[in-house]
């Protein structure tokens, strides 16, 4: 990884932090996206005492704002000619329904519109870098999940695990669709499974919600083994030329049959660049 830019979000904490710790002592420079000031200091201040003289960044924001989104990708797309390495992390669960300004729910915002609309806000800094990989931190939680496109904002009977794993569906979902698109382009995208992994995942949730995850991560798998499957779709030369693909535990496995529905991808996909004001005829197929 000498010299390679790696873009990491939600490296403030978990597995995204122990990635980008690893990927800093591989010989990445890092470029964090955070939100939270104090942890991201501490967060900068650790990697660039474990690398001396290698320039990591961080840049702030909140990305379950559209407008934030945007911003994020303009700013560090201002400073990083390229960026080899998009590592899409930051996601949450969340226990009741919440609205964004930009009249998303939430989950759906943060844990799915914000992968795409970073990813794509990149494009033109990971065409510059070619060979390059897109990074997407998906789930097992997808399994048995639906999408339901006349309520994509889970605006009925919002249930906090059921809506968390429709996003991770769409991870999965959004991942093979994005590797179809751009075939070609010289990126690639691959989304996995950490494992259920001891973090700070579901203590903010709230609600009984958050005493369920907590005691069941007394039987979880810590935050570095859980980042394994994240370094490897980002660091190793096996995954190279692989993509669309789904990993768990560095290897290829098979999502859930909804999660192969090419319709469904490309619906969503059409659906979010709606939402985010992509350019229409931007990736059409
Ligand atoms: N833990 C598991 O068992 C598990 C299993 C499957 C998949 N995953 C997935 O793994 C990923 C990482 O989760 P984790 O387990 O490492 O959880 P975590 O310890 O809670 O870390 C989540 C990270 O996302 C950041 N984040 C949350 N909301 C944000 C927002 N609105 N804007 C910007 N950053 C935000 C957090 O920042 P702060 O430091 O500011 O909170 C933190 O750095 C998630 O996508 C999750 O769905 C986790």
């Amino acid at each position: 990884m000498n010299g390679k830019v790696v873009v990491l979000t939600g490296g403030t904490s978990g597995i995204g932090w122990v990635a980008a710790e690893r990927l800093a002592r591989a010989g990445a420079r890092l470029v964090l996206v955070a939100r939270d000031l104090a942890r991201g200091e501490t967060a900068l201040a650790k990697l660039r005492e474990l690398t001396p003289g290698v320039a990591h960044r961080i840049h702030y924001g909140d990305l379950s704002r559209i407008a934030e989104m945007k911003r994020l990708s303009a700013e560090i797309g201002a400073d990083e000619p390229r960026v080899d390495v998009l590592v899409n992390n930051a996601g949450a669960l969340f226990n009741s329904r919440h609205v964004t300004e930009d009249g998303l729910e939430r989950t759906f915002a943060l844990n799915h519109i914000a992968y795409f609309a970073l990813t794509h806000g990149l494009r033109a800094r990971l065409e510059a870098a070619a060979p390059a990989r897109v990074v997407n931190v998906a789930s097992d939680a997808h399994r048995g999940a639906q999408l339901d496109f006349r309520d994509l904002q889970s605006a009925t009977g919002y249930r906090g695990f059921t809506v968390y794993g429709r996003s991770k569906l769409c991870n999965v979902l959004y991942t093979r669709e994005l590797a179809g698109r751009w075939a070609g382009s010289g990126i690639t995208a691959n989304s996995l499974h950490p494992g259920f992994v001891a973090t700070r995942f579901g203590d903010e949730s709230g609600g009984l919600l958050s005493y369920g995850v907590r005691f069941a991560k007394l039987f979880a798998i810590s935050p570095e083994r859980g980042a394994d499957t994240i370094v490897y779709l980002a660091s190793s030369d096996e995954v190279a030329s692989i993509t669309g693909g789904y990993f768990y535990k560095n290897r290829l496995v098979t999502p859930s049959p909804e999660a192969q529905d090419d319709d469904d991808a490309r619906r969503l996909w059409e659906e979010t660049a709606r939402l985010i004001g992509l350019e229409p005829r931007a990736d059409m197929r």
